[in-house]
Formats: structure tokens, C-alpha cells, sequence
């Protein structure tokens, strides 16, 4: 590049950083960051860590306070919710009365969901660790480290009871990737349901092609109904959870937060033989139950059905992030799922990386929530996974791409990779926040 490329290009990274802090600062309650203002206004559990990443470039204070709220509502059992409430309802559904875990066994201290969300808090609070590596950042890790600790001992001891060495979920929200293709099957088998009355809020903000079905929907709801019905009992729900997956995604989450969790343990001086104990059984279990030889992907499990659930989704993808791939499946991975124009790389119906879906799925619709939309955070931990592997030519073209995604189209929730077009809601804080990293993290 020309010295004039590089000032152009750095100035036009300086106004979207700029605008990114807008968004995540006009998006800011005081306690934490709503991922966007209409659509989201509570706090979500694994929106807040990417948000932290990206607020620790700009204000780490702010950053410890956005996980200090998040875990102020962790649950006496050790689960840290995916929804919190600090504000009380708004007229986004589900409010704290449909969820009624007020009062639980082992439940929480303020008005939150019932269930959890894809741990990624240790490996925020490591990176913030590691970018100031000073007294403060320090005493933040010394603070929450019994929380990050007490979170993942929930994780293996109520959602793998028979020790197995990966996590289940009980509901697709707890993925993250809500409506992801990969819970058709399992949310297919639940057959007619009969969900407890509600009223959907979640199509004033985004049109409704772009959000789930009425009948997936239905399920959602019918699942919480459920589990409500049992007052969350841990014991109860898992034992009668008529959903129950050990997601790809997930476990990749969980492995990675449990390696970094372990690098703060040392830095800490704390013990690690147990931390050593979860990763080295999920290791195995990986390539055991979740790798699929002749396919050379990963699938999620139906813990209830038996069977893998083949479907292709940036799921496969995750172990990537994860780092539990060993050097031949993570090749196999790039070269015959993310390199082909026919799955995920741009070609054949797309220009962008990374479809959330691959294009070759029945299941496959491109502003559909999570059915094939671009998501900026699993770009970003693509990216990641990608350079912890060495693909850093690939890397570098996902990140040309999510930026470019950026520019033409703002920081929205996710984006249609035919044509980069806005879907979801508007003012997306981890869109805004990941920007940011992949901007200002030094490469
Ligand atoms: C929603 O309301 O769709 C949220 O994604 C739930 O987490």
C-alpha cells in the first residue's frame, strides 16, 4: 500500500471507530450496554463480553462495570443468566413475569431469564487483562474469578450430570444463534405444542421476514413454559428437557472460555487441576461424538434423539475458535467448508463472508435470523480461531470483508450475504464493539 492508501484508510477507520463509540455510547443505560435500543433493551449475557472486548480499547473502566453488572446477577447456583433486567420490564417480550424465576431454588437476585448463554467472559477479561496487564486490570481478574469459576463448575455440573465432557442445552436461546437451521430437527420433533399465552413484541423493530416463524416461536415459548412449570430446577428441567443438544457452537465457547480461564488461574496462582480436567474431557469428546469423519465437519448432538444433527452451520465452524481442533480436521474445515463458494465463501449466491448457514442447506434463508445472515461476531471469532491456526490469509479476507460489510451498511445486527444489505435491528452494540477490536487490536 502507497502512504496514500495507508492515511485514506486510516482516516476512514477513524470515523468508524468514531461512530461505533456513538453507538455503544448512546446505547448505554449507566449499568450496561443494551445491545440496541428498540429491539434489545435489557442486558444479554454474551452480548455484554463482546462488548467489553471492544470497550476495552476506548474505556476499560466502563468495560469492568459492563461485566461487574453481569455477574451481579449470576444466580446462586453459579448460572449467569442470559437476559438481566437491572431496569425492571420495558414492553420487550419475554418480561421478568413470563420467565418467573423470582424465587427459584438456587435462582437469581434481580429479574432475569432462566436460562444461559455462551460463556465468553474469561476470555474477555483476559484480554482486557492482557492489553493493560497493570495493578487495576489485575484486581479486576482477582475480583471476578470466583465468579467465572463458580459459572463454569454449573455449566459441567448441572448441564453434564453423566459427565460426558460436554455441555447440553436446554433451549436454542442459550446457543446464542436462537434460530439457528441446526435446531429444526430436535424443535421439529416436539410436534404440535401448547405454549403458554403471550404476545409477541419482536417484529415493531424489525420486519418479520426477518425474525422467526410463528411456529418456531411457539416452541420457543413452549420450552420456557416448561421449564418455568419446574421452577428451574436444575435436577427437574435436565432430567425432563424435551430439547437437550450439546451444541458445537457452545462447547467451542465453553473450551475457549476454559483456556483462558486457566491462563487467568495461573496469573492469579490459583489451583488448575480441575479447569485441566474439563478441557481434557471435552477434548476427547470432541473428536468422540461432535467430528464426523466421512462429512469432516462437526455436528451437534441430540442428546434426546441419539443422533448427530447434520446440518452445516458457522457452528461446524467454531472449533476453529476454539483451538480443540487438531491441525488436520481444522484443514479440512478451511479447505472443504469455509473455502467452498458453495457453502460459505463468497460465490454462488453470495458475496461475503461468513453466511451463518451454508448456502447449501434446505434450511438455508439469507435475512432470516440466524438462517443465513452474516453476524459480525462470528466473523470476529472466525478471525481469531483462523490466525491461532496460522490461515492468516483467510483471516485477513473475513476481516476486509466485515469491514467493508460495515461501511456500506452500518452497524447493524446482521447483514444479507447476497449483497451485504441491513437486516435485524439498527445500532447493534456488538457490531459496533467488534469493529472496534478488529480496528484498533494490533495485527
Ligand atoms: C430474542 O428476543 O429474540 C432474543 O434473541 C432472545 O435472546
Amino acid at each position: 500500500m502507497s502512504e496514500i492508501d495507508d492515511s485514506d484508510s486510516e482516516a476512514r477507520y477513524d470515523r468508524l471507530i468514531e461512530r461505533a463509540a456513538t453507538i455503544l455510547a448512546d446505547n448505554h443505560t449507566g449499568l450496561f450496554t443494551k445491545p440496541s435500543a428498540g429491539q434489545y433493551p435489557h442486558q444479554w449475557n454474551w452480548d455484554s463480553a463482546f462488548i467489553a472486548v471492544g470497550l476495552g480499547h476506548i474505556d476499560r473502566r466502563r468495560a469492568f462495570d459492563e461485566l461487574r453488572t453481569l455477574l451481579r446477577a449470576q444466580w446462586a447456583n453459579g448460572m449467569v443468566p442470559h437476559i438481566l433486567y437491572p431496569h425492571g420490564a420495558s414492553n420487550y417480550f419475554p418480561t421478568p413475569e413470563f420467565w418467573q424465576t423470582r424465587g427459584a431454588p438456587g435462582g437469581p437476585p434481580i429479574e432475569t431469564s432462566g436460562f444461559t448463554q455462551p460463556p465468553l467472559v474469561a476470555s474477555a477479561v483476559r484480554r482486557l487483562y492482557e492489553r493493560a496487564d497493570d495493578e487495576e486490570a489485575a484486581a479486576f481478574a482477582r475480583e471476578v474469578y470466583p465468579s467465572l469459576l463458580a459459572w463454569h463448575r454449573w455449566l459441567h455440573g448441572a448441564r453434564d450430570p453423566d459427565g460426558t465432557g460436554l455441555i447440553a442445552i436446554i433451549h436454542p436461546w442459550e446457543s446464542g444463534t436462537d434460530n439457528s437451521t441446526r435446531f429444526a430437527a430436535p424443535l421439529e420433533r416436539l410436534g404440535e405444542v401448547a405454549a403458554p399465552p403471550y404476545s409477541r413484541q419482536d417484529q415493531h423493530f424489525v420486519k418479520p421476514g426477518e425474525r422467526p416463524e410463528a411456529g418456531d416461536y411457539d416452541r420457543f415459548m413452549y420450552l420456557i413454559g416448561r421449564y418455568r412449570a419446574q421452577r428451574w430446577d436444575d435436577e427437574t428441567v435436565y432430567r425432563e428437557a424435551p430439547f437437550l443438544v450439546q451444541d458445537v457452537l457452545f462447547n467451542s465457547l465453553v473450551y475457549r472460555d476454559e483456556r483462558d480461564l486457566r491462563v487467568l488461574a495461573e496469573r492469579l496462582g490459583e489451583p488448575v487441576a480441575e479447569i485441566d480436567g474439563w478441557l481434557a474431557a471435552a477434548a476427547s469428546a470432541f473428536d468422540r461424538r461432535l467430528w464426523h469423519e466421512s462429512a469432516g465437519l462437526y455436528y451437534d448432538w441430540d442428546v434426546r434423539a441419539g443422533r448427530a444433527i447434520e446440518e452445516s452451520t458457522c457452528a461446524a465452524l467454531m472449533p476453529l475458535y476454539a483451538g480443540v481442533a487438531d491441525a488436520d480436521k481444522a484443514g479440512r474445515l478451511v479447505r472443504h467448508q469455509l473455502l467452498d463458494p458453495g457453502r460459505y465463501a463468497p460465490g454462488e449466491g453470495s458475496r461475503y463472508f461468513l453466511p451463518s448457514v451454508s448456502k447449501s442447506s434446505p434450511y438455508f434463508e439469507p435475512r432470516r435470523y440466524w438462517r443465513g445472515p452474516i453476524w459480525l461476531n462470528i466473523n470476529w471469532l472466525l478471525i481469531s480461531g483462523l490466525r491461532e491456526y496460522g490461515y492468516l490469509e483467510e483471516a485477513a479476507a473475513i476481516r476486509r470483508d466485515t469491514i467493508e460489510l460495515v461501511e456500506r451498511s452500518g452497524f447493524v445486527e446482521y447483514y444479507d450475504p447476497r449483497d451485504g444489505s441491513p437486516c435485524g435491528a439498527a445500532g447493534f452494540s456488538w457490531s459496533a464493539a467488534l469493529l472496534i477490536d478488529l480496528l484498533m487490536e494490533k495485527n
